[in-house]
């Protein structure tokens, strides 16, 4: 049985293949489990209507679908320039900025994106807001060398407040490691304080150890929700 949530991921999913993939692309594969059901819809038309279509993966993840569904696997090093991206978000405000990394990828997401001509972002209705906290509760994930992940948490903390912390595993004693070797700190960040995310997002990458934060800011040219009423 198919979940109300899913319905909608399906629908923005459809929505943004049908309306963006053409032939001869260079496209970037986000992560998580909206991009899990977009890549069947891809698969689908590149087979379908025989499309060249070279997908450069953000994660482990991302590199499994393009593989289990047939498609042209590439990298950013043979491809450096791509068409579009297509990507979730665990959160959207309405100047398109992002909170991303809740599924552990964010490093080589915004490497790809930063890498393609426009990002579109596929999600639905739970991910949609005015001000970024509203909707994701865990906080900004940042990816951090395993070496300065307390160093970091706490400057995150005196700088802008709240509490960044750890992000440990679940099936495993210890911290979540990223496709990159990393760990994740989810800063939760106070709600009481306006934040200027494209500032924050430089201070928080400067500090010494952050390796990339999942504050996407400026980077997003469409977001599509799959609402309840089954619109997107
Ligand atoms: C992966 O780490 C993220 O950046 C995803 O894009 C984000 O978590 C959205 O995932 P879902 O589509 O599973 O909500």
């Amino acid at each position: 049985v198919m979940s109300d949530l899913e319905k909608a991921k399906i629908n923005a999913s459809q929505r943004v293949v049908s309306e963006f993939i053409e032939d001869k692309m260079i496209l970037g594969v986000g992560s998580g489990s909206t991009i899990a059901l977009a890549v069947r819809f891809l698969a689908e038309k590149i087979h379908k209507e025989n499309l060249h279509v070279v997908c450069i993966p953000t994660s482990f993840q991302a590199r499994q679908l393009i593989l289990e569904n047939n498609l042209i696997l590439g990298d950013l090093n043979s491809h450096p320039k791509l068409d579009l991206a297509i990507d979730g978000a665990d959160e959207c405000d309405e100047t398109l900025t992002l909170i991303k990394g809740g599924g552990g990828c964010l490093a080589q997401e915004k490497v790809v994106a930063s890498c393609a001509k426009r990002l579109i972002i596929i999600a639905d209705h739970t991910k949609m807001s005015t001000n970024l906290g509203e909707k994701w509760k865990k906080g900004v994930p940042i990816e951090v060398l395993p070496c300065g992940y307390t160093p970091v948490a706490k400057k995150i903390e005196e700088n802008f407040g709240g509490v960044a912390g750890l992000r440990m595993a679940k099936m495993k004693a210890g911290p979540v490691v990223t496709d990159n070797g990393n760990f994740i700190l989810d800063w939760k960040f106070p709600t009481d304080v306006t934040f200027d995310w494209k500032s924050t997002n430089t201070t928080i990458k400067m500090i010494p150890g952050v390796v990339e934060t999942g504050l996407f800011v400026d980077m997003t040219e469409k977001a599509y929700f799959g609402m309840e009423d089954g619109t997107v």
